[in-house]
């Protein structure tokens, strides 16, 4: 237990001297952090002893909560064994190879073949846009360069994440980002342009795809790039159709599908892959995140056959990866991986994220009916966005400025409740181990914050 004067310098350290992602630093002065120190099962608590559910599982990661004991007894041991080596060429080690071999045996329905390695989304899907452009040179045909992504759509840091990445206020600062990278409209059911009928819309949004493709010159696109659903952009599942006409526009025209699956990967939306959700396979897939359940940064990028068989098959010198690593398939995040695998398999993880993740929707649905500034609650499984509107019949977010989803936020911590807050989204992603039970109790804090706030509006 953290002593009172120590928590007081702490804080204050914080502000001082800790950049944070995604904020600027002097609001971190005024609006200081929460301070987590401690977690067990799906509960968290803070340096001041506050004890909350929580509703974000760290950020999409700890999938197992925070107590996994095989997790943890994976990673002891691996520091016992051998803490570090590395994977450049001429040397490996155990748990890198069984990682792979795990990731190969776990995609081999998907029709994955091989595996590189990162410490995180933003290097998975680096690797997998730089893979994308080696396999078209080691092909033949080199002019192949450019991506096509969606608009919304976040596929972290990185400079190429960030060119494909769909956030506009994530972009203006590292301007000017990577060239040859476009994007297309999302087919969101909740605000578009284009219609009310799920359906018609995946017709027209894969349709814009391909007269983007076609525009661009079919032989000059390596890759689109997308969320299976779009998590950091408030939860956008896309209608049912959607991903297996991209799949079928990509085919015609001879251009590789990414999928970033950083969030849905590893049974988030209640199937182990986001793209399984939608029947569709995928050439190259990102992954991270749950892939170590967050109890050690790791990320992945798994190689569809097509691309894998292509690099060992090149006579050329073309496909050496010049790229990787220091800690590319570091031995503590291999261990730690292969023991959550090894939990989401026998202890049917994924199965729960559907089944307690039906109950969760249904539950949260309700929101929309009982709430005037809930104007969508979106989701599939246990990842859900609950969007606050000013204008419920003209589906107006609430303004950027507007303090409403903070005060929704802090009234659910008060309670006891983890939750996030972007733009005019709440953004929910609990531990899939999370029980039925523990589910509503976070639901009904949630409840009891919107009807809070609402009594003040
Ligand atoms: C879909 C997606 N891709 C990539 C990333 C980047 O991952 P990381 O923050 O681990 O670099 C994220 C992070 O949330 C993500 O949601």
């Amino acid at each position: 237990m953290t002593k009172k004067t120590d928590i007081d310098q702490l804080k204050q350290d914080n502000a001082q001297y800790l950049f944070h992602p995604m904020a600027h630093p002097a609001a971190m002065q005024k609006n200081r952090p929460d301070i987590i120190s401690r977690g067990e099962g799906c509960w968290v608590w803070d340096i001041d002893g506050h004890k909350m559910i929580d509703g974000v599982a760290g950020l999409w990661s700890s999938n197992l909560g925070h107590s996994n004991k095989r997790v943890r007894d994976a990673i002891v041991a691996q520091l016992d064994e051998l803490p570090f080596y590395n994977t450049f060429r001429g040397t490996t080690h155990p748990r890198a190879i069984e990682l792979s071999a795990r990731i190969v045996k776990t995609m081999a329905p998907d029709g994955v073949g091989a595996v590189l390695f990162g410490n995180g989304g933003s290097d998975a899907v680096e690797g997998a846009l730089k893979i994308a452009r080696q396999y078209w040179k080691v092909q033949g045909q080199p002019e192949r360069t450019k991506f096509i992504s969606l608009r919304q759509g976040y596929h972290g840091v990185h400079f190429g994440g960030m060119s494909v990445n769909g956030l506009g206020n994530i972009r203006r600062a590292y301007e000017p980002l990577m060239p040859g990278c476009f994007h297309v409209d999302t087919p969101w059911p909740y605000h578009n342009a284009y219609s009310e009928d799920p359906e018609e819309l995946a017709r027209i949004c894969a349709g814009l795809l391909e007269r983007e493709i076609q525009f661009q010159g079919a032989d000059t696109v390596a890759a689109f790039i997308a969320e299976p659903i779009q998590g950091s952009a408030g939860v956008i599942v896309p209608p049912t159709s959607y991903w297996p006409l991209v799949r079928e526009v990509c085919d015609r025209n001879n251009v590789l599908l990414i999928a970033d699956e950083v969030v849905t990967g590893f049974g988030r939306s209640g199937a182990m892959f986001g793209t399984r959700l939608w029947g569709v396979k995928a050439d190259i897939w990102c992954l991270a995140k749950g892939i170590s359940s967050g109890y050690v940064p790791l990320g992945a990028t798994a190689l569809g056959k097509k691309v894998s068989e292509a690099f060992l098959a090149d006579a050329n010198g073309l496909a050496t990866v010049a790229h990787g690593y220091t800690y590319s398939g570091h031995p503590v995040a291999a261990a730690a991986a292969l023991a959550t695998l090894d939990e989401i398999e026998e202890k049917d993880v994924v199965g729960n994220a559907a089944r307690v993740g039906a109950h969760f929707q249904q539950r949260l649905a309700e929101f929309e009916r009982r709430f005037s500034f809930v104007g969508d609650v979106r989701g599939k499984g246990l990842m859900a966005g609950i969007e606050m509107v000013s204008d419920k019949a003209r589906r107006v977010p609430v303004p950027r400025n507007s303090d409403i989803p903070q005060r929704v936020a802090r009234e659910a911590y008060r309670r006891g409740a983890m939750v996030r807050i972007s733009g005019p989204n709440m953004i929910l992603s609990p531990p899939l181990v999370m029980t039925r039970e523990e589910v509503d109790h976070l639901v009904d804090i949630l409840e009891a914050s919107f009807a809070a706030v609402q009594a003040t509006l």
